[in-house]
């Protein structure tokens, strides 16, 4: 045989064994945290109608949820409110008595090993489903910072063990840790919803959270999709305020400034897999078009490989079983 001069690349994949010895990345159960919607009332589990297999849970059957979560081998998850009453400055948000506290403390005294992550938003509690409060038809930025301050503080007193702001306000990181400081958090991480685009990939989540604005759009606050240095900016302010892990978002249509945040800062980085990149794959599923398990995979490790450290996704209990089953 004459050798030949080209690569024989095909040699490191002849089979599942060559294959996975030589394999760069990996999904672990301990990359994802599964984001879980409570809701205000009572027997409630409810599914989203435009996301398959995610349901509203109320408080009472909230135990069942976060055992299975737990058995699984899922170590985190991130809390969304859906509260009874909205009102103009989101007062369930920050109340000590509001739906994201009280499940905090329900599931921290029976499953103290479990991460709580807390969104600290007020889009869920306003009337007007904005992010912040309204001034002259618009998000007043610094109005709106004290309330998401208080909300941060609130959410660790009721025992969330990070707290991830994402109404993209300017100087949120600051605010908060200063109020986390003051009130003896000190020790609580801020996961910063620090590159958060303006996506209509996220239509499905305000069904779930009933947190589509009443007028207008986010785009004053959250980021053109054209852009990409912007990225860069909003990240180096979050680091310099004190983000100890930074999420990007949404994932799939943005791997490009995943990775390039990566290369960039040391910190933990987060990849949110949102609704809309559930549901697309969901319902493709359901009408027998694609091979739900393998696209899954295959879409999560992408995230891996352009730098994500941990993602947060609906399919995490699916994947957490896939992964069980080896
Ligand atoms: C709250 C918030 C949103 C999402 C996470 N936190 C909605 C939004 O910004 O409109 C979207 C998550 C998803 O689509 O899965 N501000």
């Amino acid at each position: 045989m004459v050798n030949l001069d080209f690569k024989r690349h095909r040699r490191l994949r002849s089979s599942e064994a060559m294959r996975s010895i030589v394999r760069e990345n990996h999904l672990r159960i301990e990359d994802l945290i599964y984001p879980l919607f409570v809701i205000e009332g009572e027997n409630i589990r409810q599914e989203v109608p435009s996301m398959p297999g995610v349901y509203q849970v109320s408080l009472d059957l909230l135990h069942d949820e976060i055992k299975e979560i737990e058995q699984l081998g899922i170590q985190a998850i991130i809390l969304f409110g859906v509260p009874h009453d909205k009102d103009e400055t989101g007062t369930g948000a920050y109340s000590d008595e509001g739906i994201v506290q009280q499940a905090t403390r329900l599931i921290k005294k029976s499953f103290p090993k479990l991460l709580v992550i807390a969104d600290t938003c007020l889009c869920e509690y306003t009337s007007h489903g904005h992010c912040g409060v309204i001034h002259h038809h618009d998000v007043d930025n610094d109005a709106s910072l004290n309330l998401l301050a208080e909300t941060a503080v609130s959410q660790a007193k009721a025992g969330a063990d990070i707290i991830a702001p994402s109404n993209m306000m300017d100087g949120f990181v600051t605010v908060i840790r200063q109020a986390l400081d003051d009130a003896g958090f000190e020790h609580i991480p801020i996961m910063s919803y620090a590159v958060k685009y303006a996506s209509s990939f996220y239509g499905p989540f305000r069904d779930a959270a009933d947190s589509t604005p009443e007028f207008g759009d986010r785009k004053t606050y959250q980021m053109d999709p054209a852009n990409r240095r912007e990225a860069f900016r909003e990240a180096q302010s979050d680091i310099e305020e004190g983000a100890d892990f930074l999420i990007i978002k949404p994932a799939l249509s943005y791997l490009d400034i995943v990775r390039e945040v990566r290369n960039k800062y040391d910190v933990p980085i987060v990849a949110y897999n949102v609704s809309g990149e559930y549901s697309m794959v969901k319902a493709a599923a359901l009408n027998g078009w694609i091979d739900e398990k393998n696209l899954v995979m295959e879409k999560l490790i992408s995230m891996k490989r352009a730098g994500a450290d941990l993602l947060i996704t609906y399919h995490a209990k699916d994947v957490a079983k896939w992964l069980l089953e080896g």
